[in-house]
């Protein structure tokens, strides 16, 4: 199955699309996940993402086509994937479309996540995920059972995201609804656009987007 999940910033794509990844075994592919390993490390990518991140925009399209491109090439993508953040322009999806083509291969559905704008700043200023294992929190919505200790792991360190602030979340909301949302269209036309009540909690936006799922003959 290859999936893209769209929606604005803290629209819950990564704690479905991990839940997603492991109900149907097949890879997440988080564009923000790899940027922010590419600044860990210091590289070449990560220095000229770094700033723009924290501005909250969006890395020039060479950039991302070209990391997805060698992204969808490891063996975890072979038997799918699911694509978090990508893509987040009409050039991008463009290329997405040229890059399946190339390989004989198809989406299966593009689910959108619907959140309003108010409800994705509160999501955002309370997410906070393991330093150790790097699962996700929130502090209200998706507290650890036990204060200060990760559910999965144990450790005490946690860490909050250097672009998950107020100001930054405003010019990434700006360049959701100017950038990203046209490709809606672009879905729409292909017939692959489902579209989700993404301000439902999290157990039940997993059980909308399987249902969408489990509806879908699967592409090649
Ligand atoms: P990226 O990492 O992709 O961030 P984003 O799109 O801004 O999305 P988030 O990760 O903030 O939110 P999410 O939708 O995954 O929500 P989450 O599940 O964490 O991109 C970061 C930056 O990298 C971009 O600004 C850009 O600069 C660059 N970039 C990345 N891809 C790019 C591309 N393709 N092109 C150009 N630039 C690119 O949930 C948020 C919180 O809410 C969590 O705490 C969670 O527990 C909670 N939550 C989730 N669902 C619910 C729910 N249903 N109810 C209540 N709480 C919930």
């Amino acid at each position: 199955m290859r999936l893209v999940l769209l929606g604005p910033p803290g629209a819950g794509k990564g704690t479905q699309a991990k839940r997603l990844q492991d109900h149907y075994g097949i890879a997440q592919i988080s564009t923000g996940d790899m940027l922010r390993a590419e600044v860990a490390a210091g590289s070449p990518i990560g220095r000229e993402a770094k700033a723009v991140m924290e501005a909250g925009q969006l890395v020039s399209d060479d950039i991302i086509i070209r990391m997805l491109g060698q992204r969808v090439e490891q063996p975890d993508a072979g038997k799918g994937f699911i694509l978090d953040g990508f893509p987040r322009t009409v050039p991008q999806a463009e290329a997405l479309d040229r890059l399946l083509a190339e390989k004989r291969m198809k989406l299966d559905a593009v689910v959108e996540l619907a959140v309003d704008d108010a409800a994705l700043v509160e999501r955002i200023a309370g997410r906070f995920t393991c330093a150790k294992c790097g699962t996700g929190y929130h502090d209200t919505f998706k507290p650890t059972a036990v204060a200060g200790v990760c559910d999965v792991c144990g450790s005490h360190e946690f860490t909050r995201r250097a672009d998950d602030n107020r100001e930054t979340v405003t010019a990434r909301l700006e360049a959701y609804h100017h950038q990203t949302a046209p490709i809606l269209p672009h879905y729409e036309a292909q017939g692959l656009l489902r579209r989700v009540d993404g301000m439902a909690d999290i157990d039940e936006v997993t059980r909308q987007v399987e249902q969408v799922l489990s509806r879908q003959p699967t592409a090649i």
